[in-house]
């Protein structure tokens, strides 16, 4: 039943006209936190969705309370607003004043809301981490997270912020900070998810959680956290994994001091520092974000999880992922993962369009690369794998725009994203159902033009995004007559289809059976213009990286 029956009910009983108009634009949800105000927005295809946006899940993160775990909210008294988009999380932002510390905050949209006289079937709960390198972008509506494409599906979508850069992921390999702040977090909205969802119709026990790039590379870690374990039911890894060849630090003390260096704090002793941290403005953090980087906004993945030291606090990782995954020591929840097809053409183009940049690399592609593609520096191993990555990517030539964007466009999507995906799903598909994609369909709209700023280049990271969220500033809302209509219909679909069964062919489309990867066949869904089943994905790419990092067990040396 509809919230509207609850509506003429109200009207009904009570004849209270000034009231019920009041309640058919703006719902009400009872919690056992307090009762929250929520609004009615549109689907894609014209359906009600009842939004309730900028709930915190946990106490503002603020004085003594950043660098730390997030804490419980306490239950309130009033009426709570929620009929709008909360703060993201600090960071550079065009318009500062939707950017505040105070942004542990979370959406929930659903079209059904159960009530004292209504019953309604709970339906499965989708939560969506956003992407961003763990230092951009938010789970807001009116950014980059609108719910018009999936809330014409039967499920419940929860979007959710986390902390960012170092307010998030600063990591001294100390009691006072040990790290994964930010992951906590993610913890903390899946806790509040399944202690409240069940108020807003939502299943607490059919949750799938569904992460893009940062957030798909969070996934994989709750898969193998011990606070995760049974949070959730299933998941969607988008773009991303932790199982990459990015060693897992147990700190990052040399990046807490460099920002502390940046923001005129003491490096040492790491009590003062941290105490001068805790002090500055969180406006700070944001203004010198580009200044943490080595080169140009590289390396892309700066902070990183971490495996925490053990000071007896709750620890959200405990062990390196790829061990973990290698081990089967994961919740073998059904999974679809995949990539794009393109992924990170974007710092390839600009490296090679900026002549200084350009020759940088030219000269000191052995030093460069072990940070643009995220390994180990400064050892002659090192060195041996930017020779070879070299020779095997970009032939050796001198780099030129015309001659090295492909091999270094793959240069950068298969360190950033494609290898780990690549290993995720050969480690994870051991133990449980994974269902993999390529996603190739270019449509009008894209993350990247080039050349001429005018086409797409093809189908890069965030392309896929596009047909399962609003992105007002990348992208209209595709309409029924649009040619991008099929796409966004074919991805909403199969993705709530896995929300909702746990097998995306249960989707009411036409479509190949999607065959799981099994131990001979690495089956993929290329998700293009057509959808056809199809078997090795970038194989030959992967057979380079798999030997340069060899799993552990694999190792021979
Ligand atoms: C900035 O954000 C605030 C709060 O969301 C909003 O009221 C204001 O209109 C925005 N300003 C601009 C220029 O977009
Ligand atoms: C929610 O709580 C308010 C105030 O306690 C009450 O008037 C209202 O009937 C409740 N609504 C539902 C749907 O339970
Ligand atoms: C090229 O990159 C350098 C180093 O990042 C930067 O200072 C310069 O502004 C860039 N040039 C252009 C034309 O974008
Ligand atoms: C690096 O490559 C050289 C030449 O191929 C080889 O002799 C050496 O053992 C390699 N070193 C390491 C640490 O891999
Ligand atoms: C790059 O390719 C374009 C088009 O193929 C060509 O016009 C141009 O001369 C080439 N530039 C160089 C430096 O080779
Ligand atoms: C759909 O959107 C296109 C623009 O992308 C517009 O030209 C067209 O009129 C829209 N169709 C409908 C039915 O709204
Ligand atoms: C557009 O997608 C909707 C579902 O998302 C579907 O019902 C409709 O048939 C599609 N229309 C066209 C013209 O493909």
């Amino acid at each position: 039943m509809h919230l509207f029956t609850v509506i003429l009910i109200a009207i009904l009983l009570s004849n209270n006209r000034a009231l019920a108009d009041h309640l058919s634009q703006f719902p009400v949800v009872n919690t056992s936190l307090g009762s929250i105000k929520g609004s009615i927005l549109t689907s894609r295809l014209g359906k009600n969705i009842f939004a309730f946006r900028g709930i915190r899940y946990a106490k503002p993160p603020i004085e003594d309370l950043r660098f730390r775990p997030p804490q419980p909210v306490d239950p309130w008294e009033n009426l709570l607003d929620a009929t709008e988009d909360g703060p993201m999380c600090p960071q550079p932002a065009y318009n500062r004043s939707e950017v505040s510390e105070d942004c542990l905050r979370l959406n929930i949209y659903t079209k059904q809301i159960p009530g004292k006289l209504i019953r309604i079937q709970p339906q499965n709960v989708l939560v969506y981490i956003h992407p961003g390198g763990f230092y951009a972008f938010s789970g807001q509506s009116h950014n980059n997270a609108g719910p018009q494409y999936l809330m014409d599906q039967d499920i419940v979508l929860v979007t959710i912020n986390y902390r960012l850069g170092s307010l998030g992921f600063m990591s001294t390999g100390t009691e006072d900070c040990p790290g994964n702040a930010g992951l906590k977090d993610q913890v903390m909205a899946l806790r509040w998810i399944r202690n409240h969802i069940s108020s807003f119709g939502g299943n607490p026990d059919s949750v799938t959680l569904m992460g893009y790039s940062a957030g798909a590379l969070s996934t994989t870690l709750h898969l193998i956290s011990p606070m995760s374990r049974g949070l959730f039911h299933r998941a969607i890894v988008m773009s991303a994994a932790a199982t990459s060849q990015v060693k897992i630090p147990t700190d990052q003390i040399e990046l807490a001091r460099k920002q502390a260096a940046l923001l005129g704090c003491p490096v040492i002793p790491a009590d003062k520092m941290m105490a001068c941290l805790r002090k500055k403005p969180a406006t700070d953090y944001a203004d010198s974000l580009e200044y943490m980087f080595v080169i140009s906004w590289n390396p892309v993945l700066l902070w990183k999880p971490v495996i925490e030291p053990n000071f007896g606090q709750e620890r959200f990782l405990d062990q390196d992922p790829t061990e973990a995954f290698l081990k089967g020591d994961f919740m073998k929840v059904p999974i679809i993962a995949g990539i794009t097809k393109d992924e990170f053409a974007g710092p390839a183009v600009a490296f090679l369009r900026n002549e200084t940049l350009r020759n940088e690399l030219d000269l000191n592609f052995d030093t460069l690369a072990p940070i643009l593609f995220l390994y180990e520096r400064h050892t002659e191993e090192s060195k041996n794998r930017s020779r070879l990555l070299r020779e095997e990517f970009l032939r050796d030539e001198p780099l030129s725009l015309n001659n090295s964007l492909q091999g270094l466009n793959y240069l950068f999507a298969d360190s950033l994203i494609g290898f780990a995906m690549h290993r995720f799903v050969q480690l994870a598909s051991r133990h449980t159902l994974v269902y993999q994609y390529k996603f190739s369909y270019v449509g009008r709209y894209s993350f990247l033009y080039y050349p001429y700023e005018k086409t797409p280049y093809g189908a890069v990271h965030h392309d896929d995004l596009l047909y399962l969220l609003s992105i007002p500033s990348r992208a209209p809302i595709f309409n029924v007559t649009d040619p991008e209509n099929l796409t966004v219909e074919r991805l909403t679909g199969m993705w709530s289809a896995f929300a909702n069964t746990g097998d995306p062919n249960n989707a009411q489309i036409s479509m190949p059976h999607w065959k799981p990867v099994t131990k001979t066949d690495n089956h993929y869904l290329n998700i293009g213009q057509v959808l056809t089943m199809e078997i090795g994905l970038f194989a030959e790419r992967f057979a380079i990286w798999d030997q340069l990092f060899p799993l552990p067990t694999e190792n021979t040396e």
